[in-house]
């Protein structure tokens, strides 16, 4: 099934070694090596089928490869987040001019404060939204959320989380009904009515994956959740993001996918 006809992405900028980390003990993410793994993610995106839109790498702002935080795009409408981590949030203003290249103007909205939101607690079921309401999604941003999504003929709900940063940290559909399962999420109510693959402990991280037109990409390194997704049925792509963990950061993170 084609569903994604375009993705944007944002080159890293040499800044990302200062970029935000709950795991310093990973170390700083090496530059050049993070450069080479967004080549081959972007190689990756290409043999899916989609066009791929690079956006210039942006000295001002750490994590702006993190593209997918600052915008929200559904099949209907464009999104622009307001993102809640402080250093992250002049990131919203920078995606407007890559966003409008593929929506009009009255196809876009945006969160406005007090509310905020960050395009990585929100992951997408068809025309449904769950979004997480984490430290750095709030629950005026998912109360406007609610209301855009309304408008377009779209839902939203609720999921608490605790533990990680974003909810698509944890949990990440794949289409088909199935659903990449960890942590916090394993247990959670709302996504019992899915085929729920559950990732284990120790391959956490690679609860991130992305669907892209059938295909799954899948972080170098974890071979049981390989493993699992490609018993699905799915054919799948390794990328390694080693230097994007240190930050936090994974493969639904470093792009918009529409
Ligand atoms: N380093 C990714 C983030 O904290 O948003």
């Amino acid at each position: 099934m084609k569903k994604f006809s375009h993705v944007i992405v944002r080159r890293p900028c040499r800044a990302m070694v200062d970029g935000i980390t709950s795991a310093p003990e990973l170390g700083k993410p090496d530059y050049e090596l993070a450069l080479k793994e967004h080549d081959d993610y972007i190689a990756a995106l290409k043999q899916c089928d989609v066009d791929v839109t690079v956006l210039e790498a942006d000295e001002r702002y750490p994590d702006s490869c993190f593209v997918e935080d600052p915008a929200l795009i559904t099949r209907k409408c464009a999104i622009i987040t307001n993102p809640g981590a402080a250093s992250r949030n002049g990131e919203k203003n920078e995606i407007i001019g890559a966003v409008k290249k593929f929506f009009s103007d009255d196809q876009i909205e945006y969160i406005q404060s007090p509310g905020t939101l960050e395009g990585g607690d929100v992951m997408m079921v068809g025309d449904h939204f769950y979004v997480g309401r984490s430290a750095r999604t709030n629950e005026e941003g998912i109360r406007q959320l609610t209301e855009i999504l309304a408008k377009y003929g779209m839902t939203c709900s609720e999921v608490p989380l605790y533990k990680v940063l974003h909810l698509k940290t944890g949990v990440n559909y794949l289409e088909d009904n199935n659903m990449l399962v960890s942590g916090e999420f394993v247990e959670k109510p709302e996504f019992e009515k899915y085929n729920k693959v559950v990732i284990p402990e120790e391959e956490a991280y690679a609860a991130n994956c992305i669907w892209v037109n059938d295909t799954v990409i899948v972080p170098a390194g974890y071979p049981a959740v390989l493993k699992a997704v490609q018993d699905l049925g799915y054919k799948t792509l390794l990328v390694d993001t080693s230097e994007y963990r240190k930050l936090d950061g994974g493969l639904s993170c470093l792009s918009l996918r529409f």
